[in-house]
Formats: structure tokens, C-alpha cells, sequence
């Protein structure tokens, strides 16, 4: 595999390649100081980011390159240069090229015409390398026997919620996302695509809207913001209204298991998609997790750079 579009993209043995890597870079970030030295990688992003911008410019360093951040509006991709033509020249000055963009397409469009690896760095539909962070702090909490837990995203059902599914699945997990009906339920494409996935792997995917049964027995509730990069403002009060239910607040963790964690990709807002009180709680991981998405982008641009990765 040249890249990762696509949460999909990844099999069981990639994930548990680059997570094993990862767990060694989280030990010491410089053991492979020198696997990126004289080389260069781009970082284009046309939305706002603060993990995976610096979790990517430091994984880079790390790993002895030079990350080359170029925002949305300073490429001629802006002023009408095709996607392809743009692909062709980052391709013949870096050895990868990480991207966050609206439109999967654009980025679908990318790794097909770069020579080098293209990694999504969030789309309007996945968010990949956000799960891979996700799960080191898992089996780091968990360790590797999931037998009999069960891991719950709460809220939109947007890209967070699909690659939660998505990785869920690979996994092999029991993976629940409860969001309201409707416009806000997950692309059902993405849910058939998961359960596609859940056959050879053994997992079981579930979609509901109740969020207490959702919670009952959980060992991990997931959030993510109710407003998304790129969301209409204008559908701000009655997103807000439908999603209050699915809040993650004291009441729904002690629906949960004795051991069980809060997760959040970060940024949150306090107060709507979870309370304050949890999320600087006890139970809470989302520092650890955090800082795991420098550990896995290192490990995943590591093995994507040597060829390592093999096609799902
Ligand atoms: N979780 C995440 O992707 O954060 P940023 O938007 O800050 O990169
Ligand atoms: N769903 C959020 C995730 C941010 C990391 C967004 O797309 O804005």
C-alpha cells in the first residue's frame, strides 16, 4: 500500500505493525533519527488543525526530515492548477505528502496521481490516522484481549464516527455508535462497509440512537464535536438541540464498566458534547491519546516511506 486514504485502506497487520512501532517511538522518539535525513515532507492543510500539525512536523523532525507546512491558500492549487499537476511536483520534492481537506475526492485524487505516500490527515468523511492514535491508548489501557467490551462513540455521526466503526471493525471489536436518526446517523455506506469488514474479522458493529443503552457496560465512551470543520453554521441550534441526549456527562459513565475510559479526538467543548467533570476526570485518557498521534504518525510514516505497508 503507497498510502492511506482511507481508514478501510488498513488491514489487521498493518495496524498491528504500526502500532507496535508506534509503542516504541512513544519509548524513545529518536530510534529511527535518521530514516527521513535529507528529506522532506509536505503537510497541506485548508482546514485548521493542532494535533495533527504538530504531531506530523514532530513526527518529521524525529524521524531526521524537514516537514514543509503549506496552507490551503498558498498553493496554486487555489488559482486553478489541477490536483493532478499539483500531486506531480510535491511528488518530485517530498517523500510524503499529509493532507487535510474537505473532500475525499481531492485527497482520493492525490494518492493517485503522487508517486509518494499519501496520507489522510482528516476529510470531511474519515479522519484514519486519529484511529490509529485511538487504539494505541486502548490496548495500552486494555491491552490486547478486548473479549467481551464493548467501545462507544456518541454523537454526530461524521467522520469520527466512521472511522470509529471502520477501525472498530478491523479491530475485530465490539463497536457501538449512538447518534440521532436521520442526517446525523452515519453514512450508510460507511456502516455496510464496516459490517462488510466485521464478517472476516469477527467484530460486531451496532448502530443505535439510544445513548443509555449505548452506554450500559461500555468500556470506552468516544465523542467528538457536534460542529465540525465545514458544518453550516446555520444548523447550529437544531444540531445542538437533537444531539444534547448523546452528551457525555457523569450520568452516562456510570452506566459503564468499573474500568472503563473517556476518549475524545480533541478540540472539545465543555459543557456540550461532554461535561467538564469527565473530561478532566479520572477516567479520562484524551492527553495520552493526544500525544499518541505523534507516536503513530511517526510509526506510519516510517513504514509507508519503507514500502512496509501491504495492501488490505
Ligand atoms: N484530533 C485532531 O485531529 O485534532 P486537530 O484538528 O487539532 O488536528
Ligand atoms: N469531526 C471533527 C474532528 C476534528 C478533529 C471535524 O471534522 O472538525
Amino acid at each position: 500500500m503507497k498510502d492511506l486514504l482511507h481508514t478501510a485502506d488498513l488491514s489487521r497487520p498493518d495496524v498491528d505493525l504500526i502500532l507496535s512501532t508506534a509503542a516504541e517511538f512513544a519509548e524513545d522518539p529518536l530510534r529511527a533519527h535518521s530514516s527521513l535525513a535529507h528529506r522532506t515532507v509536505a503537510i497541506y492543510m485548508t482546514k485548521p488543525s493542532t494535533r495533527t500539525r504538530l504531531a506530523s512536523e514532530t513526527a518529521v523532525a524525529h524521524l531526521g526530515g524537514t516537514p514543509i507546512f503549506i496552507r490551503g491558500d498558498e498553493l496554486q492549487l487555489g488559482r486553478g492548477e489541477t490536483i493532478s499537476d499539483t500531486a506531480r511536483i510535491i511528488s518530485g520534492f517530498a517523500s510524503a505528502l499529509i493532507v487535510r481537506t474537505y473532500a475525499q475526492s481531492d485527497v482520493d485524487e492525490l494518492g493517485r496521481a503522487a508517486s509518494i505516500p499519501v496520507i489522510n490527515a482528516l476529510t470531511d468523511d474519515d479522519h484514519p490516522t486519529q484511529l490509529l492514535a485511538d487504539w494505541l491508548t486502548i490496548q495500552e489501557t486494555f491491552g490486547t484481549d478486548i473479549t467481551g467490551r464493548k467501545f462507544v462513540y456518541l454523537g454526530d455521526g461524521n467522520n469520527m464516527s466512521h472511522a470509529w466503526l471502520i477501525m472498530g471493525a478491523i479491530m475485530g471489536a465490539h463497536v457501538v455508535a449512538a447518534t440521532p436518526e436521520g442526517k446525523w446517523a452515519p453514512d450508510l455506506i460507511v456502516v455496510a462497509k464496516a459490517k462488510e469488514i466485521a464478517l472476516e474479522t469477527g467484530a460486531t458493529i451496532e448502530v443505535t440512537h439510544d445513548p443509555e443503552s449505548a452506554a450500559k457496560d461500555a468500556s470506552v465512551l468516544y465523542t467528538d464535536v457536534w460542529m465540525s470543520m465545514g458544518d453550516p453554521e446555520s444548523e447550529r441550534l437544531e444540531k445542538t438541540k437533537v444531539l444534547m441526549p448523546f452528551a457525555v456527562n457523569a450520568e452516562l459513565m456510570n452506566l459503564t464498566v468499573s474500568d472503563s475510559i473517556f476518549m475524545h479526538c480533541l478540540p472539545a467543548h465543555r459543557g456540550e458534547e461532554v461535561a467538564a467533570e469527565v473530561i478532566d476526570g479520572p477516567r479520562s485518557v484524551v492527553w495520552r491519546e493526544a500525544l499518541h498521534r505523534r507516536t503513530t504518525i511517526q510509526s506510519l510514516l516510517y513504514h509507508l516511506v519503507r514500502g512496509e505497508i501491504k495492501v488490505r
